[in-house]
């Protein structure tokens, strides 16, 4: 390229890139001109309806039903005292509702109709703990992306996702929703998914806006219990907790839900702190933040509010901008203005918010731009949906064991047995929160077993145990069969006369999920007997988990040769866990979060701190249990390939880094195996010493790297300052020099080490 050609194609690019801006800025501007100039017509009760969100599971299409429930709602709508619904499915039912508000409003400002597209609108992808493990970033941006389409295909504008909610309990059946208990990790993942649902631009009409969740800490509930009372530093809060909750804000993301916990005493949806200081003012969001379901009203029950007018009062003070279902808004802020509890240009505010978003989303240039029928028809549950979804799947299983190479699988085994009654459910690997994924729609294990060795090959299956009774689903408790030893001989003889064992055992999708919190998180009802059982007549075991949550299963990891991690991985699952089974697809993925091997052990998570006793020492007085080990039974970031790597020492380009400098990290990783494998390379960090106790290891980068059988490559990282400061107690970021460590392998465990100083 000559330097003038050069210096052409600078000039266009750059006057490309400010005519964008330009452009960007005129529209901000045109729009933050509509806002003000509606607004302005707006009377107090339109404001307040604005901030006034139903659900919808109520008959939208019929006739207005005349009962006090739906009567005063269908009123509501057709008054514009409604700004959003939630749960109205189908381009049908979203049309007729919308045309409530548009068509009898006095303003005709159209709802904004949010659902929880969690991991999948039709098209189930693994729930977003499982896709996690793939560490694969492009790849959960994707199951994202066709999460959105599908939705916005159905009308749908709006996800209550991703939830971003670091958590160190498994016993806490939200983990399944979320990314793990990595921060860095974290930050990523909130990343993609908000790209995914929302792509380029909000007013595509097939994008919809994401919603980070749950502001904030829902995920630090005391003993893992669903709803429970949170408490921590201030310095956990930024370092932890929040970062995940920024990196929406920087990804764009359009809105926020605040959560039903109370941290430290004050309930986050009455929390001016986390939602006026922190989101709105610190961070600059621009977009609204929804309450969580009821929780304006449970602030009462918190005992934060003396009734649902005062808890009204609080949270709209607190910067909670829209009511889900509480109904304290439409019933009391009008009252509450005209008394001078609540300041009206806060209600304006608010109002502001919400409509920015509906603009952005195009709905008032067309209040059914997402309507169309021939979309939700075409664009749901499709082939091309389905293949990605299997791909997403398989990337998002760990390979926790292989003794003496057991797997993969030879297709033209002999004789293969698969047991246990979740290999063969349609409905489990759908996961909980499947928004419109269809009952038994999944391929079970067992069918994907079966179509991958082809009609030549029999595969005899036994059920072995069964797990549960009575009704599964979202809303109701689930029965676990404590004792039924029925199926056992069946399933041991089966063993006995097969060359190897395919045993599928874990959770229930519904023992997962919001309110399924687990006192113990080992193997319900029968489970562990018929392991046993089935261990003594062949030892020849592969074991196929399905669970929404780590489990302490220290005699499974222990005794059976093969474990593979296969979560609930959505409508695919049975085919991408045979990929792996049989060695068409080699794995790849690391958990999220550590495996405990007794619950006892909980929280137990990679990057704690050392404490003045970290031991072990002869005598007892340092920090450890005196019947358990330390040690969990799979450290985060674990997970093996059918390859299999080794690491160089580690070569640092200095021993030292200026403060505004760069440290460049590096390692040979070589593939020793001999098959390509694909290794996630993590880079950890320790500050020795601080301000405040730093964690003994710190994820700050990974990348993703394949290699071909006896490959070598050197991984680069380069580290800067900003991998290397924290939140210290004034809540200020803070870089300190001094001594730090960086560490590089394939797991938080084992890792190669070295030192520099920071100056
Ligand atoms: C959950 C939210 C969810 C909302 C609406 C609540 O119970 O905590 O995560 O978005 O319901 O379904």
């Amino acid at each position: 390229m000559t330097n003038k050609f050069l210096m052409f194609s600078i000039i266009i690019l750059i006057s490309f890139s400010l005519n964008a801006q330009q452009k960007t800025e005129k529209n901000e501007a045109e729009m933050e001109t509509k806002i003000e100039k509606l607004l302005s017509k707006m009377t107090l009760q339109e404001k307040i309806g604005q901030m006034n969100q139903y659900n919808g599971s109520w008959d939208i299409t019929g006739p207005a039903p005349g009962d006090d429930y739906n009567k005063p709602r269908y009123d509501q709508l057709k008054s514009g005292q409604v700004g959003s619904m939630l749960n109205v499915i189908s381009v049908k039912s979203i049309k007729e509702a919308q045309k409530l508000a548009v068509e009898n409003s006095r303003l005709g400002i159209p709802l904004i109709f949010g659902h929880d597209v969690i991991h999948g609108y039709q098209t189930m992808f693994p729930i977003p703990l499982g896709e996690s493990a793939s560490w694969d970033l492009d790849a959960i941006e994707m199951s994202a992306r066709i999460a959105g389409i599908e939705a916005a295909a159905a009308g749908i504008n709006w996800t209550f996702a991703p939830m971003v909610d670091i958590s160190r309990d498994p016993r806490w059946g939200r983990v399944m929703e979320g990314a793990g208990e990595d921060p860095y990790l974290g930050m990523q993942i909130a990343a993609a998914r908000v790209k995914g649902f929302q792509g380029e631009d909000l007013s595509d009409e097939n994008t919809i806006a994401a919603c980070a969740k749950h502001f904030a800490a829902y995920g630090f509930a005391e003993g893992g219990r669903d709803y429970n009372s949170t408490d921590f530093s201030e310095t956990t809060l930024r370092n932890v907790i929040l970062p995940p909750f920024k990196a929406c804000v920087d990804a764009g993301v359009a809105t926020f839900m605040n959560g039903f916990n109370d941290l430290g005493g004050v309930p986050a949806t009455g929390s001016k702190y986390l939602q006026r200081d922190i989101l709105k003012d610190e961070w600059n969001f621009d977009g609204f933040v929804v309450s969580d379901w009821g929780s304006i009203g449970e602030m009462v029950p918190h005992g934060f509010a003396k009734d649902k007018k005062h808890a009204a009062e609080l949270a709209a003070n607190a910067g909670s901008d829209m009511d889900m279902e509480s109904i304290a808004y439409v019933a009391y802020l009008e009252e509450l203005v005209k008394n001078g509890k609540v300041k009206e240009s806060d209600i304006d505010d608010a109002v502001r918010r919400i409509l920015r978003i509906k603009l952005q989303l195009g709905l008032f240039d067309d209040p059914y731009k997402y309507c169309n029928e021939e979309n939700e028809k075409s664009k749901i549950y499709t082939k091309e949906h389905l293949e990605i979804a299997r791909d997403v799947a398989r990337k998002s299983i760990v390979l926790l064991k292989n003794e003496n190479n057991i797997l993969p699988l030879d297709k033209k085994a002999k004789s293969i047995a698969v047991i246990g009654s979740l290999a063969n459910s349609k409905d489990v690997p759908l996961g909980n929160w499947r928004s419109q994924g269809k009952t038994d729609s999944a391929v079970s294990l067992l069918e994907g077993l079966q179509n991958a060795v082809g009609k030549d090959v029999k595969i005899e299956y036994a059920e072995g145990y069964k797990l549960t009774e009575g009704k599964r689903d979202f809303l109701h408790e689930l029965t676990i069969i404590e004792k039924d030893e029925s199926q056992f001989e069946t399933a041991i003889a089966l063993a006995k006369k097969s060359e190897v064992v395919v045993l599928a055992i874990g959770e229930d999708c519904y023992q997962s999920g919001e309110g399924r919190s687990q006192a113990d998180i080992g193997l319900a009802g029968s489970q562990q007997k018929l392991i046993e059982a089935i261990y003594e007549v062949n030892k020849n075991i592969v074991v196929v988990l399905m669970n929404g949550r780590p489990l302490a299963i220290p005699w499974v990891a222990e005794n059976i040769p093969g474990i593979i991690e296969g979560w609930h991985l959505g409508s695919e699952a049975g085919n991408a866990i045979a990929d792996v089974v049989f060695g068409d697809f080699n794995p790849s993925g690391k958990l999220p979060m550590t495996f405990p091997r007794d619950v006892g052990q909980i929280p137990l998570y990679y990057n704690h701190r050392n404490s003045g006793r970290p031991g072990p020492v002869e005598m007892v007085f340092w920090a450890h249990y005196t019947d358990q080990t330390n040690e969990p039974l799979y450290p985060f970031g674990f997970g093996l390939s059918y390859a299999s790597f080794e690491y160089s020492a580690i070569k640092l380009a200095k021993n030292e880094m200026a403060m505004d400098g760069e440290l460049i990290v590096s390692v040979d990783l070589k593939n020793t195996g001999n098959v390509e494998g694909t290794e996630v390379v993590q880079l950890y960090i320790q500050d020795l010493y601080g301000s405040i106790t730093r964690p003994v290891k710190e994820l700050k980068g990974f990348q993703k790297i394949t290699l071909d059988a006896g490959q070598s490559k050197t991984v680069e990282f380069t580290l800067s300052k900003d991998d290397l400061g924290f939140y210290g107690l004034d809540g200020k970021w803070v870089v300190e020099p001094g001594d730090f460590k960086v560490f590089v392998g394939g797991n938080s465990r084992d890792v190669k080490g070295s030192a520099f100083i920071l100056k």
